[in-house]
């Protein structure tokens, strides 16, 4: 049986990659064409034509106003996936039509809903407003994972692993070593995990960037929407420095990471991240740092995460994790997930 939890909204792409190019990508195992119409919005369809099942987004295939020309025979669709024109006939087969995706545009992404299209305008989009928003600046990318969600989504629910694998980037000791708070909201699908730190080092991710030279009050307070949108609300301030009681906190410098886990296939996924801040909002030097730096420390779990994936694949059936108290945010994402299929 799939894996994948369908009837939900998953990112498959920034706004910026999708224009009057014919652009494929996977998700869920179901392979998707995306366009622009010319009034700028976002199309998304089968990317297999109902001919041949030449790929649409394949060259010599190509647009023609609002509409796809296949490159192998001509077929022709509109934005909704309807075929309009076939070679060498008038009449158009009634079932030559494309699966066509609802799609929204949202904090420079481009969702698109997986399973039936009925449920899509009831179903959440969870949002990622500083992406998009004056007062912040944000970098982002994507990297290809060759593993698959789960490990992810495990990866990322429990920090402590930057103590290790993150070591001199954005991880130091007391990451490892103060226990984490998991909370669970199920009426919202909603799984928190919080680690305050009063007294830290600070890694050098966030001393080059905020120019803090001493030690820190470090809060990492993670909110995951499943089965696609996380964030980690980071907030830093010198050792001491807490945020009013009216809830401004002038003192401190914040930092929304932002991670959609898409499946790709069952073995592998999109790892798209990104960075925003609310300091140094016009210095593209820290811009520069923050994209190179949080990329290698989102390259280093992909290798990580790839080799586990080799080490599941090849294990005899049976073997047992074992897990312990850093593992509760994970394993409570795990119930919601498993939930939502
Ligand atoms: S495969 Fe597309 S027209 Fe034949
Ligand atoms: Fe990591």
């Amino acid at each position: 049986m799939s894996e994948f939890v369908r009837n939900q909204w998953y990112v498959a792409a920034y706004g910026r990659e999708i224009g009057r190019q014919l652009f494929s990508r996977t998700v869920c195992g179901e392979s998707i064409l995306f366009w622009r119409t010319e009034a700028g919005e976002v199309a998304a369809m089968s990317d297999r034509c109902v001919h041949r099942r030449f790929p649409l987004s394949q060259e010599p295939s190509h647009l023609v106003g609002d509409t796809v020309v296949c490159g192998y025979h001509g077929f022709t669709y509109d934005r909704g996936g309807a075929c309009v024109a076939v070679p060498g006939q008038a009449r158009i087969p009634r079932t030559a039509r494309l699966t066509s995706y609802p799609v929204t545009e949202l904090d420079g992404f481009v969702w698109v809903f997986i399973g039936d299209p009925a449920h899509a305008a009831t179903t959440r989009v969870p949002r990622a407003p500083w992406l998009d928003m004056p007062g912040w600046t944000a970098v982002s990318g994507m990297e290809p994972l060759a593993a698959r969600y789960s490990l992810l989504v495990d990866n990322l629910l429990d920090l402590s692993h930057e103590t290790y694998l993150h070591g001199g980037y954005i991880g130091t000791p007391e990451v490892a070593e103060t226990p984490i708070v998991t909370r669970v909201d199920e009426d919202a699908g909603i799984v928190y995990v919080s680690r305050r730190m009063a007294d830290a080092a600070c890694p050098p991710f966030y001393a080059k960037s905020t120019g803090i030279t001493g030690r820190i009050t470090r809060w990492q307070d993670i909110e995951f929407t499943p089965p696609c949108l996380y964030l980690l609300h980071s907030r830093i301030a010198p050792v001491g420095v807490l945020p009013n009681a009216d809830g401004t906190d002038p003192g401190a410098f914040h930092v929304e990471v932002v991670y959609a886990l898409t499946p790709e296939t069952e073995r592998s996924t999109h790892d798209f991240w990104a960075v925003a801040r609310d300091f140094a909002l016009e210095d593209q030097g820290v811009s520069d740092f923050l994209a190179e730096n949080n990329r290698t420390v989102v390259l280093q779990d992909v290798a990580a995460l790839n080799v586990l994936e080799q080490v599941i694949a090849t294990e005899p059936d049976g073997y047992q994790e074992l897990s312990i108290n850093i593992d509760t945010g994970g394993l409570a994402a795990r119930r919601m997930i498993a939930k939502l299929r």
